[in-house]
């Protein structure tokens, strides 16, 4: 087992010696073009914490999905529904583009189905292909937005 790990770690760094002289000489990276939701470092914690709890729960729905226990699937997709106590301030909210939201909304609302799907058709393999459409639809969002941290703001209210 030990061994495997060094052959994968020496692999992955031959991998990186080959790669790096021909990125040094490529055309310079381009910088992250997504485009930014300026946000207060509290504020950028409050959606980075709601993502990770997103994450959390598509890996307890995965791990549920083998087992057909459909009522884990939909206790945990409820707690990401559009029916959660919502986490972010309405004064966060007001500074996110329209897109932004309608793409959030999108992702609530699979959950909610999720949930729904799980009782009534009691399918893993429905819930699995409608879990892929939601990853889906994180990467949408996460092809369009950076968060960018305010800190002129942050430096005034000192
Ligand atoms: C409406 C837009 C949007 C949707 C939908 C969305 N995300 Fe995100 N997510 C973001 C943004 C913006 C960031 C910050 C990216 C950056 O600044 O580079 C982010 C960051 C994350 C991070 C990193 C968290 C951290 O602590 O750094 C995770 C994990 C993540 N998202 C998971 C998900 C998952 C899983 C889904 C789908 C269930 C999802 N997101 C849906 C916009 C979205």
């Amino acid at each position: 087992m030990k061994l495997k790990i060094k052959h994968i770690a020496l692999a992955l760094l031959g991998a990186t010696l080959l790669a790096g002289p021909s990125l040094a000489s490529g055309p310079a990276k381009q910088a992250d073009q997504r485009a930014p939701l300026v946000l207060l470092d509290a504020e950028r914690h409050i959606v980075l914490e709601e993502m990770r709890n997103f994450l959390a729960v598509l890996q307890i729905i995965t791990d549920a999905v083998p087992r057909e226990d459909m009522k884990e699937i939909a206790r945990a997709a409820r707690t990401m529904g559009s029916g959660a106590a919502n986490e972010i301030p309405p004064k966060t909210v007001a500074k996110l583009p329209e897109e932004f939201k309608v793409l959030a909304g999108g992702v609530h609302t699979l959950f909610d189905l999720i949930a729904l799907d799980a009782e009534s058709l009691a399918d893993p393999k429905h819930t699995i292909s409608q879990v892929s459409d939601l990853l889906q639809k994180c990467n949408a969002c996460h092809g369009i937005y950076q968060i960018e941290v305010d800190r002129g703001a942050a430096r005034k209210k000192k």
